[in-house]
């Protein structure tokens, strides 16, 4: 069956090659817990391959064969000795086995809320759970969904050609959101106008999740939180952020 992302995939890279806000954070985190290092919705690897290349040992998991493809052909461009660190399986991240336990599981760029259910939210964190070290930490961002914004049951947003990542791409992007309140979901509708092509209208669903929902969450599934950031600088949590990054480590059996 298709993956969400595998219709994105053409287009993911250029919408958010050059985001690196969160890359020295989630480096710095490896480095203080050591390897290997599981990562979940690692996508065409903007996170996976910079951990490699900083010595770490990867676990890259996600679900789009589409995403881990572009993946692939980024890892077979850094040298053997670097690539051979980084291991994918296209998996989805409410129910997988790997045979091995790990000190960390990063989350990066709110793959979580790709978790569109309850279950399907409760049963990733406990897989998770059941691959990490007695100790070990789970780290994940989201965004915050911010009453001004809920509001509203429809808005939309603009992505013009010069904001995305590749200089004349020739592609720009209109988001139009649909917002419904009972089920906690933003419908996204993303139309990619491209210039030599037809252009493309491809969903996107997001379960967005508000900050005592996830503290909830993690401790249901056997999580304490350590801390509750509100950006990738370390700041509290302050909600006007935008962020939510929530560090968590398995509390042992
Ligand atoms: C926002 S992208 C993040 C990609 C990459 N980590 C980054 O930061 O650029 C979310 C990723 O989660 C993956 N994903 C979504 N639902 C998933 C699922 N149920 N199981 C595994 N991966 C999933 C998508 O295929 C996609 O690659």
């Amino acid at each position: 069956m298709a993956a969400l992302y595998d219709k994105f995939a053409p287009f993911y890279d250029l919408e958010y090659d050059h985001k690196d806000d969160d890359l020295d954070f989630y480096l710095d985190l490896a480095q203080e817990t050591g390897s290997p290092v599981l990562e979940i919705g690692a996508g065409t690897g903007r996170i996976t391959i910079p951990l490699a290349e900083e010595g770490h040992t990867v676990w890259g998991v996600d679900n789009s064969s589409q995403m881990l493809d572009r993946c692939a052909g980024y890892i077979s461009q850094i040298p053997k000795k670097i690539a051979k660190n980084i291991n994918l399986v296209q998996t989805d991240m409410r129910d997988f086995f790997l045979d091995k336990k790990f000190p960390l599981c990063i989350i990066p760029f709110r793959a979580f809320l790709h978790n569109l259910t309850l279950k399907d939210q409760i049963s990733t964190l406990n897989c998770i759970n059941r691959h990490l070290l007695p100790g070990g930490i789970l780290a994940l961002d989201l965004f915050v969904p911010l009453y001004q914004v809920l509001s509203n049951r429809e808005w939309k947003d603009e992505i013009q050609e010069d904001e995305l990542a590749y200089e004349k791409s020739g592609v720009s992007i209109l988001c139009r959101i649909k917002h419904d309140p009972v089920k906690q979901l933003l419908n996204i509708f993303n139309t990619y106008k491209q210039k030599n092509a037809k252009d493309k209208t491809l969903k996107m669903v997001y379960r967005y999740i508000f900050r005592y929902e996830m503290e909830l969450l993690l401790k249901l599934t056997g999580f304490q939180l350590e801390y509750l950031y509100g950006d990738f600088q370390k700041q509290h949590y302050d909600y006007y952020s935008g962020l939510s990054i929530f560090i968590a480590r398995k509390i042992n059996e």
